[in-house]
């Protein structure tokens, strides 16, 4: 089973789309996919036709909870979804880091420290996905930090705009320690996102970014990403003449995850 990450503590960079393209995808390709949404916002659970009142996600990382109790199948019009399951958020998810402290003796006995208690709980249902995909919160909070000690890929995207690029470093300081701490096998790629190539100051920006990093593909910033997101239609459903689609496929198979949509009638 393998755990991937979208992450990154700027907000509005793109994590969620990334997070539902991919997880779509890789449903359609026949894999067995869990998407987690560790954000409060909900708004993974809520593309995905899935509104809970109250999450129990804290009380399944206390242990109060089974993890069959949080998991719930995704419905829609297309034939993937059965292949794709998802542990909704709400608003109740802002909460968490109250809960954790609360919980603190409990939480000691089961994981040692509160950071492995997401992967101590993904270790429950390792025989059942063959993929998890967990959208993350804007900052750099118990979720994310969870989130990466449980993973063994972290996709940031990363907007070529100096704050964005900015924002980067303290990510990778915890990238780094985590790494050493917890996780020695974690892996990380920075994805520039949302990329508007017609201004020159993002061509010269993600020239710097890919000086600094290792950067995957690009994906532009396009009107048809909004789209997709409000008619809940992934890309890869998209003509095969889609610039999202061209992006998106070219992203996945530059990271080794799939290859070009072999449901190709379904397109
Ligand atoms: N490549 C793109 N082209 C055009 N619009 C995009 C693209 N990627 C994301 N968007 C839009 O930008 C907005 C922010 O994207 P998204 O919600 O995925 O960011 P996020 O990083 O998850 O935000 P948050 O930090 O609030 O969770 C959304 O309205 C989304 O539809
Ligand atoms: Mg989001």
């Amino acid at each position: 089973m393998k755990i991937i990450t979208i992450g990154n503590n700027k907000g509005g960079v793109g994590k969620t789309m990334q997070c539902y393209q991919l997880a779509c995808y890789l449903a359609n390709q026949g894999k067995r996919v869990l998407a987690v949404d560790l954000d409060s916002q909900a708004n993974l659970s809520s593309t995905l036709g899935v509104n809970v009142s109250r999450t129990l996600i804290p009380e399944w990382l206390i242990g109060d909870v089974e993890v069959k109790d949080v998991i719930v199948p995704t419905e829609g019009e297309y034939d993937f979804y059965k292949n794709l399951f998802l542990i909704p958020s709400s608003r109740h998810l802002a909460n968490l880091a109250k809960l954790l402290i609360l919980s603190e003796s409990e939480v000691r006995k089961n994981a040692g420290r509160k950071e492995r208690l997401l992967k101590l709980r993904l270790q429950d249902i390792a025989g059942d996905f063959d993929y998890v995909v967990i959208d993350t919160p804007p900052m750099l909070g118990d979720e994310l930090i969870m989130s990466l000690v449980a993973s063994q890929l972290v996709l940031i995207p990363t907007q070529a705009q100096d704050y964005s690029i900015d924002g980067l470093e303290e990510l990778m300081d915890t990238f780094e320690i985590i790494k050493e701490t917890e996780n020695p096998e974690l892996k990380f790629s920075i994805i520039p996102s949302m990329v508007n190539m017609r201004r020159k100051i993002e061509r010269s920006r993600l020239e710097e970014l890919s000086q600094s990093f290792n950067t995957a593909p690009a994906i532009r910033n396009l009107v048809e990403m909004q789209e997709s997101i409000s008619l809940r239609k992934p890309v890869f459903m998209l003509g095969k003449n889609s610039k999202g689609k061209g992006d998106f496929v070219e992203l996945w198979k530059s990271l080794g995850l799939g290859e070009e949509a072999q449901n190709e009638q379904n397109v």
